[in-house]
């Protein structure tokens, strides 16, 4: 199967171009042309993020009895980020072209090879590469790396030329200085992952929710990595947003969670919309330094398919190395009865399995999924025609606004029957009213984000307490009295909806 597609660079400035003009996603500091990838969402964007967010959180901490929730804060002891190993090992292999003195990400330079020779009709071609790349990588064979470059006859897209420098690694973390006194005093990092927040924290988060293993912790919060590769809208930023769960089991039990995860992250993504087909699982070429084993769930965007989450076998790494750093013991007294000793498990550090997604990925993957232009007929005789209309369908669950409630004439009381009409919902609902342009434009707006009904107030509204109910997906209308309104967007845009399928 192909993972890219040149007509599909067309599809993501589409996207680009309505998420901005819809007030979804703006490019960051735009007035001063734009800082290198970094965004703001906008009024409907920052809806459907913390929808999203919303949904994975209570997934997480209201489905399972034994996931709990944290916050912890951004900058953290610097001696954090030297026992998880990011200030050896959080690295990027660059390499600069010495023509165009441009610089590449060179794992991403040989990937696009691989995905050449897969679009190319040659996958076994494609993945013998990804492998050798992945152990050299995996070696730390920076000539290596640099060779197979050379080897694969890799020119820069700027000067056309292969006249490529050695291979180096690039720390992937921001830095500020750590104390206003002691200029002395060693830096402090923006957190590159929001996980280190839950492993120190895990004794305090046990203890105090008096947790038994296996028990998850899950955490919503911004991460920071100065990304080389700086494209494709919010897929690679460098501030983003991760939800990451990490959760502890027992040393032995790894492999049955690592595939109970797996599988519940990829159901997570299928009941929030995203078709089977456009997902897939990807085991890593090269492990990060922390992993035994490690997946992605990959979603075909329009650029291919590429990583959204990944669900990574952590063993005891972490919470080891901080045992031995700060020398306070993180372990947990098991008293469950192991039937082959007969006696209790006893003290252990905990074996971690990890899920964790970008919420600004799976954003995105939402976005590109629900943007659809389709060709539609309206009127019927003489008077049909056909012309095309641009939908967002979002899963009413996480859409902005869930209803829009329209007056058909700013005149005869119906404005104010609107208005009592959304102060009667908007304890339930986020809703809007809106009063200009014909009833056909205001469905149109509404359609561009997303809202999964408008309710027209008329003057038989005013008679009988029914309104027209116009659904986003099949355009159809249907009389609804007022009171039946509570319950019948409630059942539609209830997270229950995503739930029940997970
Ligand atoms: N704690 C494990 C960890 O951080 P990762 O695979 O490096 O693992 C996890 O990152 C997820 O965070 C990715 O699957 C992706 O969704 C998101 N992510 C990572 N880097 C990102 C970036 N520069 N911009 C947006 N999202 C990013």
């Amino acid at each position: 199967m192909s993972t890219t597609n040149p007509a599909d660079s067309a599809q993501l400035k589409d996207i680009v171009a309505h998420a901005k003009e819809y007030g979804f996603v703006f490019q960051s500091s735009e007035i001063y042309d734009g800082l290198a990838a970094v965004y703001d969402y906008g009024p409907n964007g920052v809806e459907l993020k913390n929808n999203l967010k919303r949904l994975w959180w209570e997934t997480m901490t209201q489905l399972h009895g034994n996931v709990v929730g944290l916050d912890a804060a951004i900058f953290m002891d610097p001696r954090t980020w030297q026992a998880s190993g990011h200030i050896a090992g959080f690295n990027d292999p660059l390499v600069d072209n010495l023509d165009s003195k441009k610089r590449y990400r060179a794992d991403v330079l040989l990937e696009e090879k691989a995905a050449e020779y897969e679009a190319a009709g040659d996958p076994g071609r494609g993945a013998a590469l990804t492998a050798e790349m992945g152990r050299l990588l995996t070696d730390n064979d920076l000539a290596g790396v640099r060779q197979l470059i050379l080897d694969e006859k890799i020119k820069c897209p700027v000067s056309g030329t292969g006249n490529w420098t050695d291979v180096r690694q690039f720390n992937l973390m921001f830095s500020t200085q750590g104390s206003a006194v002691d200029s002395d005093a060693p830096p402090v990092y923006l957190r590159p992952e929001t996980a280190q927040g839950i492993f120190v924290n895990f004794l305090n988060v046990q203890k105090s929710a008096r947790l038994k293993v296996p028990f998850g912790i899950a955490q919503i919060g911004k991460a920071f990595r100065n990304e080389i590769v700086a494209r494709q809208f919010i897929f690679r930023m460098r501030e983003f947003e991760q939800m990451e769960m990490q959760f502890f089991v027992r040393p032995g039990t790894e492999g049955h969670w690592y595939d109970t995860w797996k599988a519940a992250r990829r159901r997570f993504h299928e009941a929030l919309g995203l078709p089977a087909h456009k997902l897939r699982f990807h085991d890593h070429d090269k492990l990060a330094h922390y992993a035994k084993a490690a997946v992605d769930i990959e979603y075909e965007f329009p650029f291919g398919f590429k990583e959204m989450e990944g669900i990574h076998s952590r063993s005891d790494f972490d919470l080891t190395q901080h045992q031995e750093l700060s020398r306070k013991k993180q372990q947990y007294f098991d008293n469950d009865v192991n039937p082959e000793t007969g006696k209790p498990y006893g003290n252990y550090v905990p074996y971690v399995v990890e899920t964790s997604v970008g919420a600004d990925r799976l954003f995105l993957a939402t976005l590109c999924e629900a943007l659809q232009t389709e060709t539609i007929t309206e009127g019927e005789g003489e008077e049909q025609k056909t012309k095309t209309r641009t939908v967002l369908r979002l899963h009413p669950a996480v859409a902005p606004v869930k209803a829009a409630i329209f007056p058909l004439v700013r005149k005869d009381g119906l404005p104010e029957k609107a208005q009592q009409l959304f102060d009667s919902l908007k304890f339930d609902f986020r809703l809007v009213v809106e009063e200009r342009d014909s009833i056909g434009t205001r469905y149109t707006r509404q359609d561009l984000i997303g809202t999964p009904f408008c309710i027209a107030v008329d003057h038989q509204t005013l008679e009988d307490d029914t309104v027209t109910v116009r659904h986003r997906d099949s355009r159809l209308q249907t009389r609804m009295p007022i009171a039946d309104l509570r319950g019948f967007i409630g059942e539609a845009v209830s997270f229950k909806r995503v739930f029940e399928l997970l």
